[in-house]
């Protein structure tokens, strides 16, 4: 392989840079070409593809965000899409590509390579931390600083005027970030998709609280919890504790900015070199990642259909700590 391509796709997160210049770092290394593909699979069907020099991923390690940018295509989903961009890749003679992303980015990897023969390795980077095959995905723990760090400001205000604070983070389908943030926070009550967490139990909860003369409290809801969003939850709650004084904040895309931390430009930096070792050494649709400190491939597949579960103790732990 003397030629190959680097993306991020789906929602950005904070170490992407650090990814993209490892890639490209080892790619020279190796005496390799690499190209950069903006905008993911978007750009790449349009052909938005420029070579990459060493020097064009200087002073980027430290960057949120990442410089190549990033996109979700519809028309990727498509075989006419993807022949597109199989067309442009072949323009450039792109044989391999390593994709920064998420599950919705090796899904429209592995369709491709079955469409079109062009090997994909993966570096997980989503800061929802919800890949199978890796213990962290690049940004996680840079989110969750960021959540902590606002989490920590909230909690003096809630101290200050009596009050229950119900404070959404992101992760879309699980509860990655939030359990740190609940733990770390010191929440007294997390709620998060993997596990239920009645209205019911909630306000059990903060009554007792309040009986014990706790005054204020922090709730932390993972967006994609089933009781519904924040400000549903805050105010059916309110309802039952007309008493407490209930406040909503959202933390929204502020966790997914910002420089990345020193554990995520490790992760991103080491899982950039085996995605660019992988594909010389004639591997595919494989995701690499790390467990255990050590580094492993997963099959895209697995990545995409089997689940990371979250350990149930991390509940039990903001229940034994809240007390
Ligand atoms: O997957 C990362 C993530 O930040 C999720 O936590 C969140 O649900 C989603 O992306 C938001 O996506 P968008 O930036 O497209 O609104």
């Amino acid at each position: 392989m003397k030629k190959i391509g680097v993306f991020t796709s789906g929602g950005d997160s904070p170490g992407m840079n650090a990814c993209i210049r490892a890639v490209v770092r080892t790619a020279v290394h190796k005496g390799i070409e690499v190209y950069g593909i903006k905008r993911g699979y978007r750009g790449m069907i349009k052909g938005e593809i420029t070579r990459l020099e060493s020097n064009s991923v200087s002073n980027i390690i430290q960057k949120g965000g990442t410089i190549l940018r990033s996109a979700r295509s519809k028309e990727f989903t498509t075989k006419e899409g993807r022949r597109e961009a199989y067309e442009q890749l072949q323009k450039f003679g792109i044989e391999g590509l390593v994709a920064i992303g998420g599950d919705g980015t090796f899904t429209g990897a592995n369709i491709f390579y079955e469409e079109f023969g062009i090997p994909t390795l993966g570096a997980p980077g989503t800061i929802d931390n919800d890949l199978y095959g890796t213990d962290y995905t690049i940004g996680y723990d840079t989110a969750v600083n960021t959540a902590l760090d606002a989490i920590d400001k909230i909690r003096d205000t809630a101290d200050s005027h009596d009050r229950v604070f119900f404070i959404e983070v992101m992760g879309r389908d699980s509860g990655y970030i939030a359990i740190p943030c609940a733990i770390g926070g010191g929440a007294e009550i997390v709620m998060i998709p993997e596990t239920e967490t009645t209205i019911q139990s909630v306000v059990d909860t903060l009554r007792t609280g309040w009986d014990r003369s706790k005054t204020s409290f922090i709730v932390i809801v993972a967006e994609g919890d089933e009781e519904g969003n924040a400000a549903d939850i805050a105010a059916q709650v309110q309802k039952t504790l007309p008493y407490m004084d209930a406040r909503v904040t959202i933390l929204g895309h502020v966790q997914r900015g910002g420089a990345p931390t020193a554990a995520d430009r490790m992760l991103a930096s080491q899982l950039g070199i085996a995605c660019v070792d992988g594909l010389l050494a004639g591997r595919k649709c494989e995701m690499a990642g790390i467990i255990n400190s050590q580094l492993v491939y997963t099959p895209f597949i697995d990545t995409i259909t089997k689940q990371k579960v979250i350990n149930p103790y991390y509940i039990e732990m903001v229940n034994i700590l809240s007390v």
